[in-house]
């Protein structure tokens, strides 16, 4: 492929980046998964498994991909042969599962977009959210949402996924800091901040809460299935890639924290802690329109605020899936850009026909593929790249003696042993909930 597109600017390129890692992942997973397993006990171990593993193994997928420039199935058979194929080809897998249901959950969120001017979402919010949350309604909004990551990813790089993410990163990023400081006024807000910020210790030291926490490393951060290693392929400058993987993560965990800013002193504002507690993947969506209905008037333009965030959030982190798997159909079959969209998007459209029809559906993805997955793709780029890719040593050298040391053994060593042990206890659980699902 000679004429590969590259990023137009660095800036684009960044954008594009952050925009993949903030997501539904940051405003919607990040905040239950706190409430789901033990408030700022999660948010510490968050911050340690970024540190220590989520940003050792973006670097080695950027390195990948700038230095084949090839997508993700095609670079890992340079780096190391037609065997690793396999792991490309399961990273496409991943990519197909996980779009399939987050798609679904967008589609929600535009859905709360629309209603947010009639308002209809504000009133008995729990009724709401089943209503819509399954059947035909999800499907038709999950297929809407589809449309439009097809169209930008059909696009291309610059004119798409470009174009798109310089438009709405910088609005995102107002919308949030907006939110946040309504939030601030709430009378519930000083609860909310304590459960959000003090850790409890039996929490802290749970192989439950550590396996939960790195599958969301690699969830939020958009590791674990090449989007890093997509992107990375269509640049062409020799910059630190460290320094990348630094910003894009820094980034990306600071507005997930803002998120739960925003999120928790609402909860704690409506009293409904109790209910997180216990909280399922609809606890939010239940949760914030109530709080928005109570605000009176201003409510339908802080759900309309709120949800705009959500749906240009999950946009330009759903393209940056697609375009993985659009750019593999491209790469292996030799496919035109629109007919590997295309082809690739549609897929995606029926299998989340069954997420849009089914909430358990939709939670055993999100734990195989949005967990699992993704874990033993990390475990397979850090082992990859850092015992057996030669080149990246000299990519590292420019960082200094002490980074290099670090994220190498990083990379051969902390990674792979956190990594298998939390597959120990995310693996089989995740088959049980496919059994159980299929039972
Ligand atoms: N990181 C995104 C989020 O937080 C979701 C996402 C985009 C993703 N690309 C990914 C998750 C690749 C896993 C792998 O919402």
């Amino acid at each position: 492929m000679d004429q590969r597109e590259t990023w137009k600017t660095r800036a684009g390129f960044f954008l594009a980046a952050v925009g993949s890692a903030v997501g539904l992942g940051n405003i919607w997973r990040f905040p239950y998964m706190v409430s789901e397993h033990g408030g700022a006990a999660f948010v510490l171990i968050y911050v340690g498994m970024m540190l220590l593993v989520g940003i050792p193994v973006m670097v080695a997928e950027l390195h990948i991909g700038r230095s084949t420039r090839k997508s993700p199935v095609a670079a890992l058979v340079a780096k190391g042969g037609p065997s690793l194929g396999l792991l490309g080809g399961l990273f496409v897998l991943t990519g197909f599962v996980i779009l399939a249901y987050y798609s679904v959950i967008a589609g929600w969120c535009l859905r709360y977009l629309l209603d947010s001017f009639s308002g209809a979402s504000l009133h008995e919010s729990g009724a709401y959210f089943e209503r819509i949350a399954t059947g035909k309604d999800a499907l038709l909004f999950h297929a809407v949402f589809m449309g439009m990551t097809i169209a930008v990813v059909a696009c291309g790089v610059t004119a798409g996924i470009e174009r798109c993410v310089k438009l709405m990163i910088p609005l995102l990023f107002l919308l949030l800091g907006g939110m946040g400081v309504w939030a601030l006024f709430l009378p519930g807000a000083a609860g909310g901040y304590a459960y959000y910020l003090k850790p409890s210790m039996e929490e802290l030291l749970s192989l439950d809460t550590l396996s939960a926490a790195a599958g969301h490393t690699f969830f939020s951060l958009s590791l674990g299935m090449g989007v890093m290693i997509t992107y990375a392929s269509y640049l062409e400058q020799k910059e630190s890639l460290l320094k990348d993987a630094a910003v894009i993560s820094f980034a990306d965990f600071g507005v997930a924290f803002f998120a739960g800013l925003v999120v928790f002193p609402i909860v704690f504002a409506l009293g409904i802690q109790d209910k997180v507690g216990e909280s399922t993947v609809g606890t939010l969506f239940i949760a914030i329109p109530e709080a928005f209905a109570k605000v009176g008037g201003a409510g339908k333009l802080l759900s309309f605020a709120f949800f705009l965030l959500l749906v240009m959030a999950a946009l330009t982190s759903a393209i940056s899936i697609l375009e993985v798997v659009a750019a593999a159909l491209m790469d292996s079959l030799g496919l035109k850009r629109i007919a590997a969209t295309l082809l690739a998007g549609l897929a995606i459209t029926l299998l989340g026909v069954a997420s849009a029809f089914s909430l358990d559906v939709l939670s055993v993805s999100d734990a195989v593929a949005g967990t699992v997955l993704l874990i033993v793709g990390g475990l397979m780029i850090s082992v990859l790249v850092g015992w057996f890719d030669q080149t990246v040593r000299d990519e590292l050298s420019a960082e200094g003696k002490g980074v290099t040391l670090f994220l190498l053994i990083s990379l051969r060593v902390v990674a792979p042993l956190l990594l298998f042990l939390v597959l120990s206890d995310a693996g089989p659980k995740a088959v049980e909930a496919v059994l159980g699902l299929l039972r």
